[in-house]
């Protein structure tokens, strides 16, 4: 298959482009779409067809369901039983990097659930993604536009590395703005019929930011810790490797001063590959370095780490060693990816 890579920035400024790609959507083909979270690989979320060919090109066993993407948070309600706590969610984060799952309704083919009764919703905002979604006319499935076990790509190169020659288009709309996909929560009920979220997977807005919409925000156990073999997690996607570089991840976890320490002596004995802060860069002047941000700047870190893990993947590396994230706000999604990405690999010093 020959892909065709369209650049769009804004998307008026397009239109002929938008209404091609969305044609694609509608007749079954694949639309690799630009996202604030990570790009996307789409396809007619209401066809089974499409989301056969979704799992294909990405090499993604089919138990593990899709997200459908809508154009604007009401939408939710053609695919999904929503409910009052759905729309004080899309009030307070929508559009945006917020996905709700919640009962699906029949139009949603078992396919595209992995067989599960429920779906996944997110109404992104960037304005091609809803562009594209409109100019389709349907909602569209889309998991992260990367080869199954590779980070997810917060740039258009990442795409064209994994799918080139695997779908229809691809639209290049920049570098992602926030680089991790979207937090994950499921709408629950408790003994007494009372609502409540778990957050499935966490994302940049933060457990805080959902406390304030909903009383009681559980946090899946399989977000920070390794499920035990066999365990069925909550969601699908927790159970599989994730994002991991050929080279082992070892994430260090300990005092400052003593974790430059310990990568200066590392640097002398072996091929690393350090991610660190960009503070540390003229500590570290020794081995291979990729900076992910300035110590605090989470927002940063979150950004750059998708691309730190596919550009420690090219070097020569035997070992790549980064900082273990702190576990409160935007760090416990990037604990999330790394921790992951490490296979649970924590060395503490
Ligand atoms: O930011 C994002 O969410 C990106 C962009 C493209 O929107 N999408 C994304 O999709 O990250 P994907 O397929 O890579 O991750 C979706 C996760 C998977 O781990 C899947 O198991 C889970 O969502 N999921 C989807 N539907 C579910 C459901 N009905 N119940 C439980 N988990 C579900
Ligand atoms: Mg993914």
């Amino acid at each position: 298959m020959k892909t065709q890579v369209f650049t769009i920035s804004d998307p008026r400024m397009s239109d002929d482009a938008l209404a091609y790609a969305g044609q694609v959507i509608r007749q079954g083909g694949l639309v690799v779409l630009p996202t604030e979270t990570v790009y996307g690989l789409g396809g007619d979320g209401t066809n089974p067809e499409a989301a056969a060919k979704i799992y294909a090109a990405k090499g993604r066993p089919s138990d593990n369901p899709l997200i459908i993407h809508i154009a604007d948070p009401e939408d939710a309600s053609l695919y999904a039983h929503t409910t009052q706590l759905y729309f004080a969610l899309a009030k307070a984060f929508m559009p945006g990097p917020l996905t709700v799952i919640m009962p699906k309704r029949d139009n949603v083919p078992a396919s595209v659930t992995g067989g599960l009764d429920s779906v996944a919703v997110r109404c992104p905002s960037h304005e091609v993604a809803r562009a594209l979604i409109r100019a389709s006319g349907t909602c569209i499935a889309a998991p992260s536009a990367n080869l199954s076990g590779k980070p997810s790509p917060t740039d258009a190169a990442h795409v064209i590395q994994d799918l080139d020659g695997k779908v229809d288009v691809i639209i290049d709309g920049g570098e992602c703005d926030i680089g991790l996909e979207s937090t994950i929560v499921k709408i629950m009920q408790d003994a007494q019929g009372e609502p409540y979220l778990t957050l499935l997977r966490p994302g940049a807005i933060t457990h805080d930011a959902l406390c304030c919409v909903c009383e009681r925000v559980d946090i899946a156990p399989a977000v920070s810790e390794k499920l035990a073999e066999n365990e069925r997690p909550l969601s699908p996607g927790m159970k599989y490797r994730h994002y991991a570089p050929t080279a082992p991840l070892v994430l260090l976890d300990g005092e400052q001063d003593a974790v430059l320490d310990f990568l200066r002596t590392e640097q002398t004995l072996k091929k690393c590959c350090v991610l660190c802060y960009d503070e540390e860069i003229s500590a570290l002047s020794g081995g291979t370095l990729i900076p992910i941000g300035a110590r605090d700047d989470l927002a940063t870190q979150a950004k750059r780490l998708f691309a730190a893990l596919r550009e420690s993947d090219a070097t020569d590396a035997e070992i790549i060693y980064a900082h273990l994230p702190p576990m409160q706000g935007l760090g416990l999604a990037l604990y999330n990816r790394m921790i992951r990405a490490a296979a649970h690999t924590v060395l503490k010093i």
